[in-house]
């Protein structure tokens, strides 16, 4: 039996990329793919995913450029790699509709972040239960289920928060193969950094555009220091021993850092003699030695949107086929 994977993941142009979205999805999808020469791979931005929350036709195509620009510089390989925007893969959508008549409404109701949402609502005094959710995020896992399915996605690369989603789409697979009595979309399971719980924010929640505690991977390395210099910390003497555990600077480097460097930094922590101060220096220092280069890089590529454009449009190419071919197929699965 082949062993040739497909792997697939997408990630939606909502923010500048952050450092929890390094460790948590970027990072692992980079290397997961690159050790996947007998099979495909694909990456896209989810830019219809993104309107739920942004209404600024120009900050949805200036994420989506950084987004690009940020994937390339970190090493992406476009020979080896689909790379596209959702938008330039109509078929999604079309797909998106006919998984919408297969999937129960009651599996929507227990999605995570419309639950969260309701939830939210019920602490208000006067807000009814769906207020401020529309449509697009009640049924956004149906979207993000035609984006995997699609593309017969074995393997879907996400951080730990996305891993209901990945189920949701391998369940909606599951509704619609047996309905149709075909093994006709294949089912997915996620990948994700086992050992990695959610990277932490500058204020010790996790990080997240929308919380604005994000450390954005190629911000300018000085206003970094200095939002590194006023990370809360307790108020613990150099020479007294600390839990790494407990500490957001300690965490943001285990994130990062190498695992020798994890060890012995954890060690210094807890044997005493490191203070917060030098603590902060070494996670900004790692920072800087980590995206100092693909900083350069994400410039140039950032400086002519005309050329980063066209490497887009050629890159999505193979992935526009593959989907006009499997939606021609489903078409026929379904008599329309
Ligand atoms: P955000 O929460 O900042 O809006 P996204 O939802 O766009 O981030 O996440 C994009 C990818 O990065 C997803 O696969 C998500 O699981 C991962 N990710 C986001 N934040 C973190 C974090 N703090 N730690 C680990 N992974 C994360
Ligand atoms: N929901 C994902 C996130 O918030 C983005 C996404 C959309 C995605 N479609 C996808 C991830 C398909 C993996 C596969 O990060």
């Amino acid at each position: 039996m082949s062993t040739a994977k497909s792997i697939l993941t997408g990630i939606k142009p909502t923010g500048q990329v952050h450092v929890g979205n390094y460790a948590g999805m970027i990072r692992p999808t980079l290397d997961l793919m690159a050790s996947n020469p007998d099979g495909e791979n694909f990456l896209f931005v989810a830019n219809y995913h993104a309107l739920n929350s942004i209404g600024d036709p120009d900050q949805v195509r200036q994420f989506t450029h950084e987004i690009a620009a940020c994937f390339l510089a970190l090493g992406l390989n476009l020979e080896t790699t689909s790379f596209y925007r959702q938008s330039d893969v109509p078929e999604v959508f079309e797909l998106t509709t006919v998984l919408g008549s297969v999937t129960p409404k009651g599996l929507m109701n227990r999605a995570h972040a419309y639950k969260a949402a309701v939830d939210a609502n019920a602490q208000k005094p006067n807000a009814l239960p769906d207020d401020g959710v529309n449509m697009g995020l009640f049924t956004y896992p149906i979207l993000m289920s035609a984006d995997i399915l699609l593309f017969d996605a074995h393997v879907v690369p996400v951080g730990k928060d996305q891993i209901q989603h990945v189920e949701f789409a391998r369940d909606i697979a599951g509704y619609f193969n047996r309905r149709y009595e075909t093994e006709f979309f294949t089912l997915p399971a996620h990948s994700v950094q086992e050992n990695l719980e959610a990277v932490v924010g500058l204020d010790g929640r996790k990080m997240s555009k929308s919380y604005g505690n994000t450390l954005p991977l190629f911000g300018d390395a000085k206003a970094r220091r200095k939002a590194i210099n006023r990370i809360v910390t307790d108020s613990k003497q150099p020479e007294e021993p600390k839990d790494p555990d407990t500490n957001t600077v300690y965490q943001l480097y285990a994130a990062l850092a190498e695992p020798a460097e994890i060890a012995h930094l954890r060690a210094r922590f807890e044997d005493g003699g490191l203070g917060y101060g030098e603590a902060k220096r070494i996670l900004a220092d790692k920072l800087d030695e980590l995206f100092e280069a693909p900083k350069a890089r994400f410039e140039e590529y950032m400086s002519d949107r005309g050329e980063l454009e066209a490497m887009m449009a050629k890159a999505s190419e193979r992935a526009r086929d593959k989907a006009a071919r499997k939606i021609a197929a489903l078409r026929r699965v379904i008599g329309t």
